[in-house]
Order: C-alpha cells, then structure tokens, then sequence
C-alpha cells in the first residue's frame, strides 16, 4: 500500500518544492497531502492530480486529528507567526504519536543545537521526548529571503537594508533544502538524525550586492543601517514588533559572524554542489525586474 505523507506549510517555501519534488516522478509507492488552511487557495497554486489535500490548522486541534487520521509521515514546518509551541505545536506532536505515525521530518534550524530561545529548540526537544522516529533539517539562510522578504526593496529601491555589517552568511537554496526533504520522508536510513544543511558559500551582503548587481544590469547598494534606523524603518513599514526584533536578532548574529558555518551535508546527500548563490540570482531574476 502506498504510504500516506502529509505535508505541513505546503503552500509555504519549503513545503511547495518538496510536493513538486515529490510528485515529479511517478512514484506511486507514496501518496501525498497537502495540509492547508485554505483548500480552494492551495488548488490554484499546484498542478499535480495525484496531489491529495485535507484542511488543517496548528491552531484546532479538531483538524489536527482528522489531517493525521490514516497518514504514514509527516513534514513539519512552522509558521514563522507560531512561536507559541506547547499551544500550538505540541498538540500535532502528540496526536502524531497516538497515531503511531512512522517518521515526523521537521524543518529546523541551523545552531538550534546551541539556542534553547528558539521555539525550533523546544520542537525537537518534543519529538524526541514522545518517541517519534525523526530527522531534523537544520539549513542555513535562505537565499530565497532575497527574492520574497527583500525583494521590494531590491526591485524599488536598488537597495539591501539589512543590519549585518561586514558579517558573512551562509545562504542555501530552499530547492537544496525540498530535495533533502523529499529524500529523507522516501529513504528509510535517515531515521534518528540531524543534518545542518547549507550552501557551500558564505558572503557578505556587499558580496551579495555586487552578484546581483552583476545578474541585473543595475547599481544594487548594501545600506548596512544602524540597528536603530533598521528598526525606525521596519516600524514605519508597518511590520510587527517581533518581526522586527526576530530580524534584528537573526541579523545581529550575521553581523557578529555566527551566520557564517558552511557544511558538506548537500553533498554527501545528494551527491552533487549546492546551489550557488549566483545560479539562484540567475534563475530568480524576473524577481527584482
Ligand atoms: N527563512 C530562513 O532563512 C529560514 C532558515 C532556517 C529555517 N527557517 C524556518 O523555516 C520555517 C518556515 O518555512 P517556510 O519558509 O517554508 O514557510 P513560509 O514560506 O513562511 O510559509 C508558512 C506556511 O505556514 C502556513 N501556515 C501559517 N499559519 C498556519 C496555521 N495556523 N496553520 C497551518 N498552516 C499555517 C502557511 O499557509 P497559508 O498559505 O495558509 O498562509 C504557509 O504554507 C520557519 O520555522 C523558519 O524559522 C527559515
């Protein structure tokens, strides 16, 4: 019988490539569930018939029963707005192990090993408290958070507005990231691990200015702003205050060079060179046009 993999954030940017990576070959030793909150609005987005979906919500616990009813496996990803985990999180956590499902695939966090603060920290630590077979995916940056977070500033403003200093980041492609993700909720020897998952180079964001300025013909600035006027900006933007304190603290860690890590573990799983961060500016390039 086919085996039942539910998909948690499967209109997010994780959860999306790994259902197409999923459902490109046919493969019918699987069958997969998008679990969304909105069914109508994820039809729109995917083109697969073999794509199967079930409503959910982290937040009703109602729905959490019915979308793990039945179901083998699941990729977990929180929302960026969850931080709330033994409300919102550990609900799923334990019907998965009433449930008895074989292999929860959680989307982590790179040195989530060394942060207790993140609720990543706490979600890990759930899953191996209740038993549930793992793996965890701890990536690195996503060099998609130029194309989605940033991307008006870069498209309006020919500017990066990023509080990083002179710090490196490790940036990796979330295509990198879906392909692990497809791997392990397929192959069966990655029960029980962890992999810290990251492109293969770290860069500044002058460096990272420059290759995009490079790919679209156009002067794009590194602003490197004060923490302050980060803030000030952000706030006037309208963003949240712990949206804008998560950032802060993300690009803090960036500037202080604790962003900068590089691993193999792309090529020792896939057998193949992550993605540079130049091919993924070549191939997201309508973006910022
Ligand atoms: N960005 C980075 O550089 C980075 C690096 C490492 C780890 N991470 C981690 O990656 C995770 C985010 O993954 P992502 O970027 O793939 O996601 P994403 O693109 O931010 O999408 C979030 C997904 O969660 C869904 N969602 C939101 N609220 C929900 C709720 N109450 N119930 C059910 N689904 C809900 C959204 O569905 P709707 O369509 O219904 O809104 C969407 O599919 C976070 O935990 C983040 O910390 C990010």
């Amino acid at each position: 019988m086919a085996e039942k993999i539910l998909i948690t954030g499967a209109t997010g940017n994780i959860g999306k490539e790994t259902i197409k990576n999923l459902l490109s070959n046919e493969n019918d030793e699987i069958e997969v569930i998008a679990a969304v909150r909105d069914i109508d609005k994820a039809k729109n987005i995917f083109d697969f018939n073999r794509l199967r979906f079930t409503k959910f919500d982290f937040k009703n616990s109602r729905l959490i029963k019915e979308a793990l009813q039945n179901k083998d496996k699941i990729l977990l990803i929180r929302p960026p707005a969850i931080s709330k985990v033994k409300k919102y999180i550990l609900p799923l956590i334990k019907e998965a192990k009433r449930k008895d499902i074989k292999h929860i695939v959680f989307l982590s966090l790179q040195g989530v090993e060394n942060n207790p603060l993140v609720p990543h920290y706490k979600i890990e630590k759930l899953i191996k408290n209740e038993k549930i077979p793992y793996t965890f995916l701890r990536p690195s940056f996503f060099m998609q958070n130029l194309s989605t977070t940033h991307k008006k500033e870069i498209k309006e403003d020919d500017e990066i507005y990023i509080p990083a200093g002179q710090g490196q980041t490790n940036f990796i492609d979330i295509r990198d990231i879906a392909e692990v993700a497809s791997l392990v909720l397929t192959e069966e020897n990655h029960k029980n691990k962890a992999y810290e998952l990251t492109g293969k180079e770290s860069l500044s964001y002058y460096k990272v200015a420059n290759i995009l300025s490079e790919e679209l013909n156009r002067k794009i600035e590194y602003k490197n702003p004060s923490i302050f006027n980060f803030f000030t900006k952000k706030k006037k933007e309208g963003l949240s205050l712990t949206k804008i304190l998560v950032m802060i603290g993300l690009y803090t860690a960036a500037r202080l060079g604790k962003a900068n890590k590089t691993t193999s573990e792309i090529q020792n799983l896939l057998g193949k060179e992550p993605i540079t961060f130049t091919e993924f500016t070549k191939d997201y390039k309508e973006n910022w046009l």
